[in-house]
């Protein structure tokens, strides 16, 4: 299932991918992630899929119940593991975001940063229908993600038969790769997760969205 380009691409952006929190345009919009995450989290036992550098990670640990940081890449989660964690009430494993299921824990939260926007259209609802399953009713399903914003964002380089669209990222080292990157708006991402959902709430902000709903 894993996209094996895709996760090329994060082991080697590993180094440089915090800089992207770094940006000064973004510092509003990281600050009121970091507030809505902690209220949505607070007290939850959280499993983060596809955390990656683990920015996120700390953040949420100062209000979760327990953390169990994935990723699919060792070195990305490398440097997670790196953060501080003084409530010591994280752990982390190597993982497949499209397997929850083979990851052992209590959890009543699933969060996903800048993820979905990385699936191909086609497995959308099978990445949501097995996060959704290794959940019980009433825990939480948490998606953060980019609006497109011109100027800002890598331009759309193309688009396939089945509406994904991508954008050439260039690493460090001057290599190229085409990055799948679906950016979806607030109405397309509730119809998505309906199905599954009690209740579906969306904050839009100027360069993320962070929808967040309780599984049926
Ligand atoms: C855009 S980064 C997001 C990192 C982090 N969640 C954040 O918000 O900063 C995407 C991450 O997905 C990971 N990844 C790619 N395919 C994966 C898969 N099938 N399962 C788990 N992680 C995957 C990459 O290694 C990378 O760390």
């Amino acid at each position: 299932m894993a996209d094996g380009d895709l996760v090329t691409y994060y082991k080697l952006r590993a180094s440089e991918y915090d800089r992207l929190y770094e940006r000064p345009d973004r510092q509003d919009d990281i600050r009121a992630l970091a507030a809505l995450l902690r209220a949505v989290c607070a007290g939850r036992h959280v499993l983060e899929l596809a955390a990656g550098t683990g920015y996120w990670t700390p953040i949420v640990a100062e209000v979760a119940g327990s953390v169990m940081a994935t990723d699919i890449n060792p070195e990305t989660l490398a440097i997670a593991k790196t953060r501080d964690y003084p409530r010591g009430n994280v752990e982390f494993a190597i993982a497949d975001a499209y397997a929850p299921r083979a990851i052992p824990g209590d959890f009543d939260c699933i969060l996903a940063g800048y993820f979905l926007s990385h699936v191909p259209r086609d497995l959308v609802v099978r990445f949501l229908r097995s996060a959704v399953d290794r959940l019980a009713a009433g825990s939480r399903v948490v998606l953060i993600d980019n609006l497109y914003v011109d100027d800002s964002n890598l331009p759309i380089s193309r688009t396939d038969a089945d509406g994904n669209t991508y954008q050439d990222r260039r690493l460090d080292s001057g290599q190229i790769f085409e990055v799948l990157k679906n950016f979806y708006d607030g109405d397309e991402l509730k119809s998505l997760v309906r199905p599954f959902a009690a209740k579906i709430e969306v904050e839009r902000l100027t360069y993320y969205w962070l929808l967040w709903f309780e599984v049926a």
